[in-house]
């Protein structure tokens, strides 16, 4: 039992949006079009004008919005790239009247707000289900997309693929994983998603997690879920090779997305791609070691 006053959740909210706010990022909505607004931190105003330098758009995974996600990625980047991290449609602040739920329509928007933010080229890095979202980015916007990350992030995903990701998890349904409810199914996710071992954590703060940062617009993102063109699709794999040259980074230990799908992506996509795996990690080694999955990211995204 906690005190309500004390969530951990909103104390440490503030704390990143202080991080974000020191790394020269600040906080807006813009209406990409008279359906969809979308939120972001994007560099101030006066920082693209003073600094040329390269763009870099940060997808985040299914789970809390945005700043929950990449706070190591941006206090490492913002020195060498004006850093975009929007919310994707239904997470955070960003909503949407249009019915459409796919990850194309994901893709359709962010490229939209950078033509709003008039940043003409930039690099995207996805994870997990932002991968989903950065490849069709970089199908889309061949002349846009510079150079693609795709982070934990089962693109070739098949139906045996869910079946089996089900299986491990020992739930029914994929929202009973993703979107969790109660402790014990975040608990579930956690031992997916985390090579550590959190057995510790106590059961009130979950509960705060899930509260905070799980119960917003559950319905859309479960349509989002359900809408995941690459999933619902059957055993075939679509995945058409990209033009731009593209990095995959991988968790040795993932158990969501496991390391075997990354090499069966590396084939499909081509010569253009390459694989980094970080050992001891599973599907958020941008948390579970941000250090080397940095530098990997930072040595591709900089290099020749
Ligand atoms: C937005 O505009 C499009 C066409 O420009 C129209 O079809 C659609 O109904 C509009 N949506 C809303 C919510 O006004
Ligand atoms: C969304 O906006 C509301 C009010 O505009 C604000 O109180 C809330 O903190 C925002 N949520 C996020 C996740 O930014
Ligand atoms: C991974 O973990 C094992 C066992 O804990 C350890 O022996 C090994 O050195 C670790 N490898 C790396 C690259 O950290």
């Amino acid at each position: 039992m906690a005190p309500s006053f004390l969530s951990f959740v909103s104390l440490y909210s503030i704390y990143l949006r202080r991080c974000f706010a020191t790394s020269g990022l600040t906080a807006q909505s813009i209406d990409i079009d008279n359906e969809t607004t979308i939120h972001l931190w994007a560099p101030k105003p006066d920082q693209t004008a003073q600094k040329q330098k390269p763009a870099l758009v940060l997808l985040h995974g299914f789970g809390p919005s945005a700043i929950w996600q990449w706070r190591r990625q941006v206090q490492f980047f913002t020195p060498y790239f004006h850093v975009y991290v929007p919310d994707l449609v239904f997470f955070g602040n960003s909503t949407t009247k249009s019915k459409e739920r796919s990850e194309v329509f994901q893709a359709v928007s962010i490229a939209k707000l950078m033509e709003k933010l008039q940043v003409k080229k930039y690099h995207v890095l996805g994870t997990s289900y932002g991968g989903f979202v950065a490849y069709n980015m970089a199908k889309m916007c061949p002349n846009k997309v510079e150079k693609v990350v795709i982070a934990s992030s089962g693109v070739n995903m098949r139906k045996a693929d869910n079946m089996a990701l089900l299986k491990r998890a020992n739930v029914v349904t994929i929202e009973e994983i993703m979107l969790p409810e109660t402790a014990t199914q975040l608990r579930t996710l956690t031992r997916l998603a985390v090579s550590k071992r959190l057995n510790m954590i106590p059961d009130f703060f979950w509960n705060d997690v899930v509260k905070q940062l799980y119960s917003e617009n559950r319905e859309e993102k479960m349509e989002l879920l359900s809408g995941l063109t690459l999933v619902v699709g059957d055993d075939t794999v679509k995945l058409a090779p990209l033009q731009q040259d593209v990095l995959l980074v991988w968790g040795d230990e993932d158990q969501i997305f496991p390391l075997k799908m990354a090499y069966e992506i590396k084939e499909l996509l081509g010569k253009k791609t390459r694989l980094e795996v970080i050992q001891n990690t599973s599907h958020v080694p941008q948390i579970e070691n941000s250090a080397q999955f940095n530098n990997i990211v930072k040595n591709f995204l900089c290099g020749s």
